[in-house]
Parts: C-alpha cells; structure tokens; sequence
C-alpha cells in the first residue's frame, strides 16, 4: 500500500513537472525588468499617526480610501524599521514590504475600484481614492491590511499615541470586517492571534543578527518570514470563504486569476519566501498589469508579456492541479519545505518558474529529493 501511494505521488509529481515545464517553455531570455518602484501616490501616504484626523480623542482612519489603507501599512513599515534594519539597507529588507507593494498594484490596476459599474468607486473621473466593497481584491485585502494594522497595535506598538485609534466601517457589508482588535478575536481569533504574534515576536527580536537572504537564512530570519507567512495564509483563508460572492462582479479569467493567485500564495508561503521591495518588485512584474477581460485566454493575451501569460498559465494549472487532488498538492509542496534545504529549493524554483523556464526540472528533481527526506516532519506552519 505505501508503495502504491509513493509511486502515485511520484506520478502526480512528475505530471506536474511536465505541465509546468511544457506550457511555460516559450523560450527567449527576455531581460527581465527589476522595477525598483514605491506604490502609486506613495509621497502622500501619512507615514505616521499624525497624518490622520484626530477628533474627539480619537485618530480615525478610513481603510476604503487608498491613501489611508496604505498609510496604515507606511506606518507598519515604518515602526518595525528598527527591528528588521540588518536585513537590507533604508528599510527595503522589510519583511512587510510585500503587502503594500501588492496593494499598489492592485489600486494601479484598477482592481480596487467598484467592478459592478454601479458607484464611480475608484473611477479615474468619480472618486478615484475610493476603495469598494464590492471588489473582491479590496475585501481581500482588507484582510492583509486593517487585519495586520490591528495586530500591531494590540501589540503594543502604539502605545505612547495619546488617542484611541478608530477604524471607520464601509458604508455597506459592515458585518463582513472588524474595526478592533477585541472584534477580529470574535471573527476570527486565530486569524487575529497570528497577526498579534507576529508583532510579537518582533518586538522581542529586538536587533536581528546580520543574516545571509539566499540561498539558506538564519533561524531567526527565516522565524520573522515563518510567523508572517502564517499569519498571511490565516487571512487568505478566512477572508476567500466570506467574498466568494464578489467574484460574481468580475470576468471568468479575472475571477479564476484572482483564486488561483490566492492558492498560489499559500504555497509561496510554505517557502517562507522574503517578499522584501526588491523581490516583491521583481516578481509582480509577472502580474497582470491590468483585469482580464470575459474573452482574454492565457498563453496568448496580446497585450499581456510572455512572462505575464505564463504565470496566469502555471498558476492555473497550480490551482486546478491542486483542487483536482482535493489539496493533496499543497500537502506534499509543505512537506517538501519541512526543511530549509527543501525551502531554499522551492524558493529557487519560484524565482526561475517564470523567467527561466530551463531550470524547472532540475529544480523540481530536487525538491523531489527533499520530499522524500522529510518523511518524519512536523510544521507548525498549517
Ligand atoms: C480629550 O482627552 C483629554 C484628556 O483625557 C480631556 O481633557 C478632553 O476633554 C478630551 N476631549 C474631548 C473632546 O473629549
Ligand atoms: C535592494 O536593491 C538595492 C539597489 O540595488 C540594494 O542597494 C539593496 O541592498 C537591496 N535590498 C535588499 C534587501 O536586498
Ligand atoms: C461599465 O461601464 C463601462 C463604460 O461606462 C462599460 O464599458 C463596461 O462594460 C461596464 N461594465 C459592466 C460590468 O457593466
């Protein structure tokens, strides 16, 4: 019998390698462009409490307005600075860079705007800063950003602030967010607790120790990356179930990107991958630069690059692949990152999936090895 299950997981593996190596091989070594940028309107973002309205004793801060969700995260970035100072200079080794840079793309590309034409919600010529309720990116997110802000402040990052800091509800679905962090822990108080640990930890870190990125990290880096990809895949996972119902607003192919980027997440997760601004930056490139429309079919959109039309081609196949086999995928993929020698490989691959489609067998003959390896582990990363 567990000869019957090794050879179908070798076959499942070895399947998988062939889809991905096969649908993603157009060759040409296009330089791929490292777009070292901040997100959009970023000089405008308050970067500190005080850029927020304080009335009544009390610091309001509206996240269904681009430039006040992303301040939330300028202010994260910017209190946890001294914490994480030895992993890049001026802040760019932030492990918290990932998440606004994200956001960015997501505002840039239309993605946070009202999908169902029915407010001029995040329109270019209505109200261009809005954030909507009815974007299943923007509820998303909330998830990955009012969510870590909350987690921050109830570890005590803001505690010499003199006022209470209040979170405004959208004027619609109120039921579906939380404004404290009193509220999260009834929604969901896992998901709550592993954003509070998280900052945390940091607090207790106090100065990291000078740390190697890549290709193994330090313990205590690779405990930062482990903690906030946990607390990452909590969010996604509480927050997919609960807007399901907006993926009806948006394109098939948006909607199937937008879900299977979300399950792709969880294995970039397991790599503990450092979404630092340079990694984020290079890799988002990869993302399509604009919503897919009803009749756009991966590998041949014409406006998107080769780069752009694989990913949405791979993490299809990821996403369905995984599905398929009722999560069986993801399963392996964590046991395979059980180790660091394993994370460094599944990391190695991610970087080369996409831009150099050559290395994937060989990355991929590796990781089967550190598969086979971990048979004993335990993680505490599900
Ligand atoms: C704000 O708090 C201070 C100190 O607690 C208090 O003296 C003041 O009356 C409060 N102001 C308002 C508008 O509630
Ligand atoms: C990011 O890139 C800049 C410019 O190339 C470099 O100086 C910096 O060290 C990089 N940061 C990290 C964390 O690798
Ligand atoms: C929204 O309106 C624009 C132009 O006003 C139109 O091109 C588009 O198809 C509409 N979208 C939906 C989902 O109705």
């Amino acid at each position: 019998m567990a000869r019957f299950i090794l050879a179908c997981e070798t076959f499942a593996i070895v399947l998988l390698t062939s889809l991905l190596t096969n649908c993603t091989t157009a060759r040409g070594q296009e330089k791929v462009r490292g777009n070292n940028n901040y997100p959009p309107l970023w000089d405008d973002v308050p970067d500190s409490l005080s850029g927020f309205i304080t009335t009544h004793n009390k610091t309001v801060i509206n996240p269904w307005n681009y430039l006040e969700r992303m301040g939330m995260y300028k202010i994260l970035l910017s209190v946890t600075a001294k914490y994480m100072s030895s992993f890049g200079p001026s802040n760019t080794g932030n492990a918290l860079w990932g998440l606004p840079l994200q956001h960015g793309w997501q505002f840039i590309t239309g993605r946070l705007a009202d999908p169902s034409n029915v407010s001029s919600c995040g329109q270019e010529f209505g109200d261009p800063l809005c954030i909507s309720t009815r974007s299943w990116w923007s509820c998303m997110n909330y998830y990955l950003a009012t969510i870590p802000f909350l987690g921050a402040v109830e570890a005590g990052f803001f505690e010499d602030w003199p006022f209470e800091i209040k979170i405004l509800p959208p004027e619609e679905h109120v039921d579906n967010f939380c404004y404290t962090a009193a509220d999260c822990h009834v929604l969901n108080p896992e998901m709550m607790a592993k954003w509070t640990t998280f900052f945390q930890l940091l607090k207790k870190a106090k100065e990291l120790r000078q740390i190697n990125l890549l290709p193994i990290m330090s313990s205590e880096e690779d405990n930062i990356w482990q903690r906030l990809w946990i607390a990452h895949v909590a969010s996604i996972e509480t927050a997919l179930p609960k807007f399901s119902d907006r993926l009806a607003y948006i394109s098939a192919p948006e909607a199937q990107f937008g879900v299977s980027w979300a399950n792709a997440v969880e294995f970039i997760a397991a790599t503990h991958f450092p979404t630092n601004f340079n990694q984020t930056n290079t890799f988002q490139v990869f993302l399509p630069q604009r919503m897919l429309l009803a009749g756009d079919k991966a590998p041949s959109i014409p406006d998107l690059s080769k780069e752009q039309n694989r990913a949405l081609v791979a993490l299809d196949i990821l996403q369905k692949g995984n599905k398929l086999t009722g999560g069986w995928l993801l399963k392996v993929w964590r046991r395979t990152m059980c180790s660091e020698k394993g994370r460094a490989e599944g990391r190695n691959l991610l970087e080369n999936i996409v831009a150099n489609p050559d290395l994937i067998s060989s990355g991929i003959r590796n990781l089967l090895l550190e598969y086979f390896k971990n048979h004993n582990c335990t993680t505490i990363d599900t």
